[in-house]
């Protein structure tokens, strides 16, 4: 019986399940009522009673190893269950969906930083404003039709009561021009992006807001060649190193000279396509140098200093660069529309 006992202290010290079915059939094997373990016991009635005691221990002592080792696998097949069933906070999490940035967004990221490098900052302001910072102290006449109701949204100051108001949602951005103009001193070199809000039915190629970025410079000497020579540089960075500039006098109540800005077309190279209706050129942005009028209403000493002035719409510009034909795209949060800009 010695011997038996010694097989299967050994057995059961090298016993092995690989899961809890396996460990099971080993209970089974050792311990059940059948069990070889089990069955030794059966056999110790018969032992003559002077070997009893050395036996029994040992007995005893094959059992308890038995019983532990068995039981410390079902614990460790039981944990492994337990864990396998609760979220593993340590773990790599699946890759998220990641949002994309507007395509509006992008536009006007990519014109601040193209200024940005030839000493532009930028500076915001309010977009519901008065009608001195929109219109008075650029130099619009009383009467001027953008002054009308039909052309821009006062802001009613009681309810039901809508003019007169001098407050309104601004028409550009030239606003925070004036803002800036009258609180900082020459030399001054902005930025002023933002939305801005005009009275249009909405349509594909008109919206009742849009975005501007409008740029100002004043300094001592300031000339149109300094004008031009920025909006070169801006259109070939945008646009690539080919782009030509075309400037065609223009009329606009805050600047004298102004001129409008057109770009070789980007989409035909300037051969002429459908885009650039057959012309080879599409205008990109409003220019001038800011009238003397308007210095001196901001409090600008106009036979000391002079500037240049730009504005642009960057849906027109996203339009160009991205070939967006319905404005509508950029206001309706279809994610169809927006997924397309995830890599940019
Ligand atoms: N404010 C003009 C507009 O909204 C654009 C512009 C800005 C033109 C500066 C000339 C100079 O159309």
């Amino acid at each position: 019986m010695i011997e038996r006992i010694k097989q299967l202290q050994a057995e059961v010290e090298a016993m092995y399940a690989a899961n809890a079915d396996e460990l099971e059939a080993l209970r089974i094997k050792y311990l059940s009522k059948k069990g070889e373990v089990t069955e030794l016991f059966n056999e110790f009635r018969n032992v003559p009673a002077e070997q009893k005691r050395e036996l029994g221990q040992q007995l005893n002592a094959l059992r308890t190893l038995a019983t532990d080792r068995i039981n410390t696998m079902r614990e460790q097949f039981e944990a492994a269950k337990e864990a396998a069933d609760k979220p593993d906070l340590t773990r790599t999490p699946d890759p998220v969906a990641l949002g994309s940035r507007h395509p509006l967004s992008l536009v006007k990221e990519e014109i601040i930083d193209i200024f940005s490098r030839i000493g532009f900052t930028v500076e915001e302001g309010p977009e519901v404003e008065d009608d001195r910072h929109v219109f008075g102290m650029l130099n619009f006449a009383p009467e001027h039709p953008a002054r009308d109701m039909q052309d821009t949204f006062f802001v009613e100051k009681e309810e039901g009561v809508q003019k007169p108001t001098d407050i309104l949602l601004r028409t550009h951005t030239s606003s925070v021009q004036t803002r800036v103009m009258t609180t900082q001193k020459p030399p001054i070199r902005v930025l002023c992006p933002g939305r801005v809000y005009r009275n249009e039915a909405i349509s594909a190629r008109a919206h009742c807001f849009f975005h501007q970025i409008e740029g100002l410079y004043i300094d001592r000497n300031v000339s149109f060649a300094d004008l031009r020579q920025a909006l070169l540089y801006f259109a070939k960075e945008m646009f690539g190193a080919d782009t030509q500039i075309r400037l065609r006098p223009s009329y606009f109540p805050f600047t004298e000279p102004s001129a409008e800005m057109d770009i070789s077309c980007n989409i035909c190279g300037g051969t002429g396509c459908g885009f650039c209706k057959q012309t080879g050129w599409v205008e990109i942005l409003g220019c001038g140098m800011v009238d003397p009028n308007v210095l001196e209403a901001c409090g600008i000493d106009s036979k000391q200093y002079s500037g240049y002035a730009f504005g642009m719409g960057v849906e027109r510009i996203t339009n160009l660069k991205y070939r967006v034909k319905d404005l509508r795209l950029f206001s309706e949060n279809d994610v169809r529309f927006l997924r397309q800009f995830e890599s940019c």
